[in-house]
């Protein structure tokens, strides 16, 4: 079990219930369980595939979105998973933090992608990101900043283009790239 699986294994509900308050900028770049996936459905998704390597996220993402049919919710890293078909929309909030490897994450990410990505990517700042680090580092849990050329390059590289920064705050930004 990687360092990271264990973490949101652990800290499933406690992720989940941080944002519950909060608005739907924060609730967007940060993406808690299945609450991104119930906007993507009510908003007319004819499909929904989740991946992610921890079971506890999973299963509250489940009790989300259980009851619709076209969701599948799949546990394993994502880089060694290959849903079938092609994706309008590929979504990765919150996720760029925890890959050591960034680059294959964006190509897997532009090899599915038909139209439009949204990601979210942290950003180094002098009283959180330390913190934070320290934090999750007592878990065993790297944790990866970027700039906003470092995650536009990345995604240029990856063949994705007309990166636009939809979001900027002092700790993070969103992202939405064209395949
Ligand atoms: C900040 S949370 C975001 C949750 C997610 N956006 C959602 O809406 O359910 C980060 C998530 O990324 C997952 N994760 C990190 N590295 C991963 C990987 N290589 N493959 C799949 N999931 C990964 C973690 O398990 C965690 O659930």
């Amino acid at each position: 079990m990687t360092p990271t699986r264990r973490y949101f294994d652990k800290h499933a509900r406690s992720f989940d219930r941080l944002y519950e308050s909060q608005g739907v900028t924060a609730r967007l770049r940060r993406g808690p369980p299945g609450r991104v996936a119930e906007a993507v459905l009510e908003a007319g998704a004819a499909r929904y595939v989740g991946l992610d390597l921890s079971a506890e996220m999973l299963a509250l993402a489940r009790r989300r979105v259980d009851d619709h049919a076209e969701v599948e919710l799949v546990e394993g890293d994502f880089l060694d998973l290959d849903p079938p078909g092609m994706f309008d929309v590929v979504l990765a909030l919150g996720l760029f933090d925890y890959l050591p490897e960034a680059r294959p994450g964006a190509a897997w990410m532009r090899a599915r992608c038909t139209s439009t990505l949204v990601a979210s990517f942290s950003r180094w700042d002098r009283v959180k990101a330390p913190l934070r680090r320290l934090y999750y580092a007592l878990y065993g849990c790297p944790l990866f900043n970027y700039t906003e050329a470092g995650a536009e390059e990345l995604l240029r590289d990856a063949g994705f283009s007309g990166v636009k920064f939809v979001s900027r705050g002092p700790r993070g930004f969103l992202v939405v790239a064209r395949a």
